[in-house]
C-alpha cells in the first residue's frame, strides 16, 4: 500500500522536477521561472508575495483530457479549487460542475454556468439550500440521508431535476484516513449492505418516479492504486443492475505526484481503468459513466509563490526557513502531513543541498508548509521561494488565522496575469464586525 499524502520527505537533491511544474512552465537565462510568458519574479515584484499562481492552459488541458473521456459525465469537484474564473474554464471546457454547500453553488451561478450542468453533493444539506438547488433548476442531486430524502419530499415540487443516490460501498481505499469516504464506517451515503440503499432508492422512487436514476459513490481522494476503483465497481454493478440506474458515477479521487520522486498515473489511464473495470463487470453500454476528479484538474496547475523573511540555523538540530505566508494558505502539511517540495524561483535547477524546515508566520509550532524540504546552499532572505502543485485545497482551504489576509489568485496565460481573485486587506477582515 502507498500512501503519498502523508509523506513527509523531499529527499531530492536536484532542481524541480518537470513534472510537478504546470505545463507552461519554463526556465530562462539561467533557470529563473516563467509560466506562460512572464517570469515569476517579475509577477512577484507588481503584485508582492505570497500569491497562488495558476497556468490556465495546465487548467484547459487537463479538463479537457478528461472530457475526452467522459463527455459531461465528467464533473470538476469545485471544493479543490472554486472561483468565478475556474468554474467558467471547466465549464468551457465541456465538464459539468460538482457543488457540495449552497456557497459552491451560488459562486458557479455567479460564474454564469448553467443550473442544468451542476449535480449538488452535500451529506447534510438544508432545507434552504435545497429549494435554493430546486429553484436555481440544478440538474441533478446525489442525496445522502433518509433526512435528506424527508426534505426533499417536503419540498415536492422539484421541476425537472434529476436524483442520484450516494451509496456507500464500504471500500477502504489506499489514502489517509481523514480522505478515505468509502469504508463501511463513515458519514457519506447509503450503505450498500442490510439492503439500505436499496430502501432509500425504493422511498425515493415512490415519490419522484423514474426521476431517481442514478448513483454515485466516493471512496476517498489522492489515490495512486486503483485496485479500490475496481472494488468499487465491481460491488457497485448488481445495484446499477437491480434498479436499472441510467447512471454511474465512480467520484473522484485520482493523486498527483507532489515530490519530485513520485509518479502517478494520468487522467486518461484513470478514465481508461474505470472503463475497463465497468465493462467486466458487465456494467450495460446504455448507462452513462461518469468522474468527479477536483485535484487531478487543478493541483499541478498552481504554486504558491512565497517571499523567504528568516533564516534561522539551530546548530547540530535544523535550519528553518520562514515565509509570508503558512498553515492560513495551505494547511494540508498539518492536517494530513503531506509532503512538499520548495525552490528558488531565481534558479529551477540549481542543486539543492541544504535540508531546511519551510515553516510560515503563525504562532505555533505546527506551521509547517514543508518538513524536509531542500534548498540551495546560497538561498538568502529575500529570495522567492515555490512550492508547486499547490492549486488543490489550498487556496480552497485557506482561513484567516492569526487574521493573515488571504493570498490573491493570479493566473496566468500568453504573457498575461490576471487578478482572479484579489488579495484580501485589513479592511476585508474587519468587514462583518459591527
Ligand atoms: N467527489 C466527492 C463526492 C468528493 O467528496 C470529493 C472530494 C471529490 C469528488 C473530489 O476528490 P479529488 O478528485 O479532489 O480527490 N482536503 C483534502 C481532500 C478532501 C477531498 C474531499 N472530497 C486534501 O487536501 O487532500
Amino acid at each position: 500500500m502507498t500512501s503519498w499524502s502523508n509523506r513527509q520527505s523531499s529527499p531530492s537533491e536536484e532542481g524541480i522536477g518537470a513534472h510537478l511544474l504546470p505545463v507552461s512552465a519554463y526556465s530562462q537565462e539561467g533557470g529563473h521561472l516563467v509560466v506562460a510568458g512572464v517570469r515569476v519574479e517579475d509577477i512577484a515584484a507588481e503584485f508582492d508575495t505570497p500569491f497562488f499562481l495558476y497556468d490556465e492552459e495546465h487548467l484547459r488541458e487537463r479538463c479537457r483530457e478528461i472530457v475526452a473521456a467522459f463527455g459531461r459525465g465528467a464533473a470538476f469537484a469545485t471544493k479543490s479549487f472554486l472561483t468565478k474564473a475556474m468554474a467558467l474554464i471547466a465549464f468551457e471546457e465541456g465538464m459539468s460542475l460538482d457543488v457540495s454547500t449552497g456557497g459552491e453553488l451560488a459562486v458557479v451561478l455567479a460564474a454564469g454556468v448553467p443550473a442544468t450542468h451542476i449535480v449538488f453533493h452535500g451529506n447534510n444539506k438544508s432545507r434552504v439550500e435545497l429549494e435554493t438547488a430546486v429553484s436555481a433548476g440544478v440538474g441533478r442531486i446525489v442525496v445522502d440521508s433518509f433526512d435528506e430524502i424527508e426534505r426533499l419530499i417536503a419540498i415536492d415540487e422539484i421541476g425537472e431535476m434529476r436524483i442520484s443516490i450516494r451509496v456507500n460501498p464500504g471500500v477502504e481505499a489506499h489514502t489517509h484516513e481523514y480522505i478515505m469516504t468509502g469504508q463501511e464506517d463513515s458519514k457519506f451515503g447509503f450503505s450498500l449492505g442490510a439492503g439500505v440503499a436499496d430502501h432509500a432508492i425504493e422511498r425515493l422512487r415512490a415519490h419522484f418516479g423514474e426521476r431517481v436514476d442514478g448513483v454515485h459513490a466516493h471512496i476517498g481522494s489522492q489515490i495512486v492504486e486503483f485496485e479500490g476503483f475496481a472494488l468499487e465497481v465491481e460491488l457497485l454493478a448488481p445495484f446499477v443492475e437491480r434498479h436499472e440506474l441510467s447512471e454511474f458515477v465512480v467520484g473522484g479521487g485520482l493523486g498527483v505526484a507532489y515530490c519530485n520522486d513520485e509518479v502517478v498515473p494520468s487522467l486518461t489511464s484513470w478514465a481508461e481503468d474505470i472503463r475497463a473495470h465497468c465493462a467486466r463487470a458487465g456494467i450495460a453500454s446504455g448507462v452513462a459513466l461518469g468522474v468527479e476528479p477536483g485535484r487531478a484538474i487543478v493541483a499541478t496547475a498552481g504554486m504558491t509563490c512565497y517571499r523567504i523573511g528568516t533564516i534561522k540555523e539551530i546548530v547540530g538540530v535544523r535550519t528553518y526557513v520562514a515565509v509570508d505566508g503558512g498553515m492560513s494558505d495551505n494547511p494540508r502539511p498539518v492536517l494530513y502531513g503531506s509532503g512538499y517540495e520548495a525552490f528558488l524561483a531565481r534558479d529551477i535547477h540549481a542543486p539543492r543541498q541544504k535540508a531546511v524546515r519551510v515553516v510560515g508566520r503563525h504562532c505555533e509550532s505546527g506551521d509547517v508548509i514543508v518538513f524536509d524540504g531542500r534548498l540551495p546552499v546560497d538561498t538568502v532572505v529575500g529570495d522567492l521561494l515555490i512550492t508547486p502543485v499547490t492549486g488543490a485545497y489550498g487556496f480552497s482551504m485557506a482561513s484567516n488565522y492569526n487574521r493573515v489576509c488571504r493570498p490573491p489568485v493570479l493566473f496566468v496565460a500568453d504573457g498575461e496575469v490576471k487578478v482572479v481573485v484579489r488579495r484580501e486587506t485589513i479592511e476585508d477582515l474587519l468587514r462583518l464586525e459591527p
